[in-house]
């Protein structure tokens, strides 16, 4: 792993994220949401989400700098800068590029781009635990739901596989998505769990792919929701919907993570993304783990809904290897894992 500071950019969709990163202790992680802008449209509107990251990109370092009480990224021995370049919102995604091309370009810094999937698979390593090596990662965010089959090391890299991912909306889609029909707001995850607290699952919505896949599908399940909304009143009982639309979607991460960790072989399972802030899978995860003799390993809470602290532990497993990226970087909306 690359042995000197790491500046590290996440500006991908909705939070504009410095963090400032010595190996795997994070010095500062410092995250400003967009949340309250996106509120009014229930949803995040690109050509907004790129124009607040022009706004509070340099306050966001300034921030980070001073937490590591330098004003310079000279003063605060920055080595390295490492900024998520694929996928996401290409206009968000390219103020942090810029940004960061800028600097290592006046500071005479090595540069590496991160694919943000992959600082979300590598977040459990910023908990005081070491996931073992192989094992296994449900990553769960708003644009993604994918097992991943994680191989290797913070020193020698990392090969990923895909054991089985979603074939419509992600997991974090489809807690907004029901959020909003619920009148319960943006963002739609934190939400739901809120008001879920307060109710009982009575509600049956589909779990959508049945038989033995390992992959996810929450389409139907998002119909079923939207039907249920139409069809019924619900002033009397959201919190009740809402605790239906948590167990479900729950019980299927849950399952399948299982079934996958379990058919591979696999000891360790850990747990990322926005959606693995939720407090129920956590605990379902962490129940059924136990119940097979398996390691689960959560990102710490802070590290779950998008940072940039996690985009730099991946760039310093990169720059150490020697990874460097040119000064033609590009920025790409979707791209496979590396
Ligand atoms: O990883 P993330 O911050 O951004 C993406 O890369 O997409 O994930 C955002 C997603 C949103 O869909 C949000 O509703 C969901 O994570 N989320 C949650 C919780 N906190 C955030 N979902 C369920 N329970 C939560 N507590
Ligand atoms: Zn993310």
């Amino acid at each position: 792993m690359f042995s000197g500071r790491i500046l590290a950019i996440e500006s991908s969709c909705d939070e504009t994220s410095v963090a400032i990163l010595e190996g795997r202790r994070v010095l500062a992680n410092v995250v400003s949401s967009q949340a309250e802008l996106h509120r009014a449209w229930g949803g995040v509107v690109p050509e907004a989400a790129a124009r607040a990251h022009v706004e509070s990109i340099l306050p966001t370092l300034d921030t980070a700098l001073r937490r590591v009480g330098a004003r310079t990224l000279t003063e605060a021995h920055i080595a390295g800068i490492a900024v998520t370049n694929r996928p996401g919102l290409v206009g968000a995604l390219s103020v942090g590029v810029t940004a960061a091309k800028a600097l290592a370009f006046a500071f005479d810094l090595p540069l590496v781009g991160v694919h943000h999937i992959e600082g979300h698979l590598l977040s459990p390593f910023l908990s005081e635990q070491t996931p073992s090596d192989p094992h296994a990662c449900l990553v769960v965010s708003g644009g993604h739901t994918e097992l991943v089959k994680v191989c290797g090391t913070l020193d020698v890299g990392f090969r990923y596989e895909v054991l089985g991912q979603t074939i419509d909306d992600a997991a974090g889609e489809a807690f907004d998505k029901a959020a909003r029909l619920l009148g319960l707001g943006y963002p739609g995850g934190a939400a739901i769990q809120d008001a879920a607290r307060r109710g009982t699952p009575r509600a049956l919505f589909p779990k959508g792919l049945s038989g033995d896949t390992l992959d996810f599908s929450f389409s139907g399940f998002k119909t079923a929701v939207s039907r249920y909304v139409q069809d019924n009143d619900l002033s009397l009982n959201v919190s009740d919907v809402a605790a239906s639309v948590q167990h479900t979607i729950v019980s299927v991460l849950t399952e399948r993570a299982m079934r996958g960790t379990l058919r591979h072989d696999l000891t360790c399972l850990t747990l990322a993304g926005g959606v693995a802030a939720n407090e129920q899978l956590r605990s379902k995860l962490a129940e059924a783990c136990s119940q097979e003799g398996l390691t689960l390993i959560c990102a710490p809470l802070e590290f779950c809904t998008d940072n940039a602290a996690m985009i730099g532990l991946a760039g310093a497993v990169r720059l150490g290897r020697g990874e460097r990226a040119s000064w033609g970087l590009d920025c790409l909306p979707t791209a496979p894992l590396p």
